[in-house]
């Protein structure tokens, strides 16, 4: 038994930022951020209309559809975000009760831009142990209620976007098609590189930076978030982005590989690598270490930016409606972040 892609959807909130919008609040150029990133525009939901969740119920909505099946037939979900729409409870939750769903269980992964294979991953055991038959799936990010739009924030600010994509996963016996196999990575060795500190229990105890900096005579009750923390622009996420980047063109090409090979297939094999959108460059690398002609490789970052744990599902479904993979063609899904964290997934669609 396998699981399958039985449905998919993705939802982009209507607002659009180009860099010159973005020009408007901060230091930095359209050229800047072109030629480091790819990015032209990003989407940024409605600020009190639409949350992590609401976008992640959209994009479902399109998927049980697809799937040919209404909520009630969803009997688990799994939510992948860094953008919860609460501190807790999970967002999984939050789109049960909205879709009127049955009291399934719901468990949220906070793994960020590998967050989506991680919960395909998940999903995808359920399904094979036959515990689960219609799981949904969903990667989601609110980004523009967490970022630093001055230009001291601005080597994040301009890299990350808005938007949802779900999928529905169902089981198969087609020997043709379905997910193939999933790999999961992590190394917490740079786990602060590319990190959110605050609000947070960590006081100080992994590293002590000026953006972590906990007050050790802070009084109860002012340990997990204080204004000197906000007054300070501590509760922004951090990058080293030059060491992000390095680390990340060894482990896409790594772990693509690592999925390629436990299924006895070779790069010229892929039919369509989607790669989480983490910046055009990147994904330039990847393409040219591997060999792939650029037919084989999908990027969309240009218009909707990184939107973390929504690029991979996102990027897949434009792939499906555009036409650009057919019923057995080879997907590889393949995903690095936070944590360090990354991930892929090989599929016959
Ligand atoms: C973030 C990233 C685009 C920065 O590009 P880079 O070429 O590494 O640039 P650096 O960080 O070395 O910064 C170069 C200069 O640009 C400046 N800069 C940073 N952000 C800027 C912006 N938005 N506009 C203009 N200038 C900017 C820096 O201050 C620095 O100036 P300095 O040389 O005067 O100190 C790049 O490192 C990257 O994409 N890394 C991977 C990040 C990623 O993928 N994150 C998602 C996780 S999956």
């Amino acid at each position: 038994m396998r699981s399958k892609i039985g449905g998919i959807g993705y939802y982009v909130p209507k607002n659009v930022y180009t860099n010159f919008d973005l020009m408007k609040m901060m230091d930095t150029t359209d050229e800047w951020i072109q030629e480091r990133t790819g990015i032209i525009e990003r989407r940024y939901a409605h600020t009190t209309e639409e949350t992590t969740a609401t976008m992640g119920v959209e994009a479902a909505k399109i998927a049980i559809k697809r799937a040919g099946i209404t909520p009630h037939d969803i009997d688990f979900i799994v939510f992948a975000t860094l953008s919860p729409d609460y501190y807790f409870p999970g967002c999984g939750v939050l789109v049960q009760r909205a879709m009127k769903m049955k009291e399934v269980g719901a468990l949220d992964v906070r793994n960020q831009c590998s967050g989506f294979v991680y919960a395909l991953s998940v999903a995808d055991q359920f399904i094979r142990s036959g515990m689960y038959k219609n799981i949904l799936v969903i990667g989601a990010e609110k980004h523009s209620f967490g970022l630093d739009f001055t230009t001291r924030g601005r080597n994040v600010s301009v890299i990350f976007g808005d938007g949802a994509g779900a999928v529905v996963l169902q089981p198969t016996d087609d020997p043709d098609r379905g997910i193939l196999s999933t790999h999961l990575h992590s190394d917490g060795e740079s786990a602060e590189i590319l990190a959110m500190y605050n609000p947070g229990t960590h006081a100080n105890y992994w590293v002590d930076t000026e953006l972590a900096t906990f007050k050790k005579d802070a009084k109860m009750g002012e340990y997990f978030m204080s204004h000197e923390m906000i007054d300070n622009c501590q509760n922004f996420p951090f990058m080293d982005g030059p060491a992000v980047f390095k680390k990340a063109v060894v482990k896409f090409p790594e772990v693509i590989m690592e999925a390629l090979k436990t299924n006895n297939y070779s790069p010229s094999d892929i039919a369509m690598l989607i790669p989480h959108q983490a910046n055009l460059r990147i994904s330039q690398f990847v393409q040219q270490k591997l060999g792939l002609r650029d037919d084989q490789v999908y990027n969309n970052i240009q218009k909707y930016g990184n939107t973390t744990a929504a690029s991979i599902p996102i990027a897949l479904c434009e792939v499906y409606e555009s036409g650009k993979i057919k019923e057995g063609d080879l997907v590889c899904l393949a995903a690095f972040g936070s944590g360090f964290t990354w991930a892929s997934a090989l599929l016959k669609w």
